[in-house]
C-alpha cells in the first residue's frame, strides 16, 4: 500500500463489487507464493504496478499471466481468497463480491469445478472464523476464451448458484477489452440471465466499443464494470447514456485502475464526476488492490479529494452502494441497519 488513508475512511463501513480475485493479492501474499515457487524466478516488482507508475494495457494483462503462474493449485488459491477476504475484512468493507475466472490447470490436477469449491470453502471458512464481512462469489468469464468456455462458464456458474448456500450469485464479463466481441458471447450471457444468474459486464472500458456497449446494453446487464467510454464527452454517446440511466444500471468505478492503465489521463478526468453529476447509481471500487496497489479506502478518500465531497456525502456514496449488491434484499436490509448502527461511531 502506498499510503494509509485517514481513519475516516478507513472506519466508513465499505462495499466492493468489483474485485478481481488474483489481481487482488497483496505484497504479503505474493511473497508467501513466490517463496513456494522459486523455481519460477518470479520478482515482486513483477506482480504491482506501484506510486506513480503507469501501464499500458498490455503491460497490465501480462502482470495477470504472472500471478496466475504463482496460483496454480487449490492450496494456492484457498491461501489466496483467504488473504484477499481477511484484507478487506480489515480495510472496513462489510460485504464483498469477489469474481474469479476459474482455471483448470492439468500438471496440478487442478479442475474448473475444484477452482470455484475452493474459493467457496475460503468464503465459509471466513465466515466460520466470525469475520464481520460478507462474501459472495460471480463466476468470470474472460472474453478472449470465446463462445463455447463462456457456455461452460455459464453451466458451471448456474450449478454452483443452486447448490452453494447463495454464494454464487452471479456472473462477470472480463478480460482484455480488446479481444474478442460481445456478440459472440450474448448466447451466453442471456443464458446466465434467464437462469436468475446477475450480470456484471466490463463495458466500454476502452474507446470505440461503441456497436458492441450497445448490443450489451440491450441484455439488460445488472451492472456495468468502468464503463469509461459510454458518455458523448469521450466519445460514446448520448444513446447509450439514455439506455444505462432508462434501466438505472449501477457503474462500478475503479479509479486508480483507470489511472495505472492509462484508459483515463489523470484522477479529475474521471468519469466518476459525469455519473455522480447525474446522481446515477455510481460504486466506488479497487479492480485489482493488489495489483494497483490501493485499497477501496484509499479509493474512497482520492475520490473525495478529487471530486469535493463532504464526508456526508462520502457516507452517503458508501451506503447507497448497498442498493447495489446482488445479494438478496434481507442481506440489503442487514447492511442498512449496520450502517445505522456504526454512523455515530464514524463521525465522533
Ligand atoms: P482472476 O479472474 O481472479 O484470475 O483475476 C485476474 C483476471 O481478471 C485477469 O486475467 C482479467 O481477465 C480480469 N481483469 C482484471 N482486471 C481487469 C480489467 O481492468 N479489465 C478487464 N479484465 C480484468
Ligand atoms: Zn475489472
Amino acid at each position: 500500500m502506498e499510503k494509509e488513508a485517514d481513519v475516516f475512511y478507513r472506519e466508513l463501513p465499505k462495499v466492493e463489487l468489483h474485485a478481481h480475485l488474483n489481481g487482488s493479492v497483496s505484497s504479503q501474499t505474493i511473497e508467501k507464493l513466490i517463496s513456494r515457487k522459486p523455481h519460477l524466478d518470479i520478482e515482486h516488482d513483477m506482480t504491482v504496478i506501484g506510486k506513480g507508475q503507469r501501464r499500458t494495457l498490455d503491460e497490465c494483462f501480462q502482470v495477470f499471466k504472472i500471478i496466475h503462474q504463482l496460483v496454480d493449485t487449490e492450496e494456492d488459491i484457498l491461501m489466496v481468497a483467504t488473504d484477499v477476504i481477511r484484507e478487506f475484512a480489515a480495510d472496513g468493507v462489510k460485504y464483498l463480491e469477489l469474481r474469479s475466472t476459474p482455471r483448470e490447470d492439468k500438471s496440478t490436477g487442478l479442475t474448473k469445478k475444484r477452482y470455484i469449491e475452493t474459493v467457496i470453502k475460503a468464503i465459509q471458512q471466513s465466515k466460520n472464523d466470525g469475520l464481520d464481512i460478507d462474501v459472495r462469489f460471480l463466476v468470470a468469464i474472460d472474453r478472449r476464451n470465446g463462445t463455447e468456455v463462456a457456455v461452460e462458464t455459464v453451466k458451471l456458474a448456474e450449478e454452483f448458484m443452486l447448490h452453494s448456500d447463495g454464494l454464487v450469485v452471479g456472473l462477470d464479463l472480463s478480460g482484455d477489452p480488446r479481444v474478442g466481441h460481445g456478440k459472440d458471447l450474448l448466447p451466453a450471457l442471456q443464458r446466465a440471465k434467464n437462469c436468475g444468474l446477475k450480470l456484471s459486464l466490463h463495458l466500454s472500458e476502452v474507446a470505440s466499443q461503441l456497436e458492441e456497449t450497445d448490443l450489451l446494453l440491450d441484455l439488460p446487464p445488472d451492472r456495468i464494470g468502468h464503463g469509461t467510454f459510454l458518455h458523448p464527452q469521450v466519445g460514446g454517446s448520448q444513446r447509450l447514456v439514455d439506455k444505462v440511466l432508462k434501466n438505472n444500471i449501477p457503474l462500478e468505478l475503479c479509479l486508480t485502475s483507470n489511472i495505472k492503465g492509462q484508459t483515463v489521463p489523470c484522477y479529475a478526468e474521471h468519469h466518476f464526476k459525469y455519473w455522480y453529476l447525474l446522481q446515477h447509481p455510481s460504486v466506488i471500487c479497487t479492480d485489482d488492490k493488489g495489483v494497483f496497489s490501493t485499497d477501496l479506502s484509499q479509493e474512497y478518500q482520492l475520490a473525495a479529494s478529487t471530486f469535493g465531497l463532504s464526508r456526508e456525502a462520502v457516507w452517503t456514496l458508501s451506503q447507497q452502494a448497498i442498493d447495489c449488491i446482488f445479494a438478496p434484499d434481507d442481506v440489503k436490509q442487514q447492511l442498512r441497519q449496520k450502517w445505522i448502527d456504526l454512523k455515530p461511531q464514524v463521525f465522533k
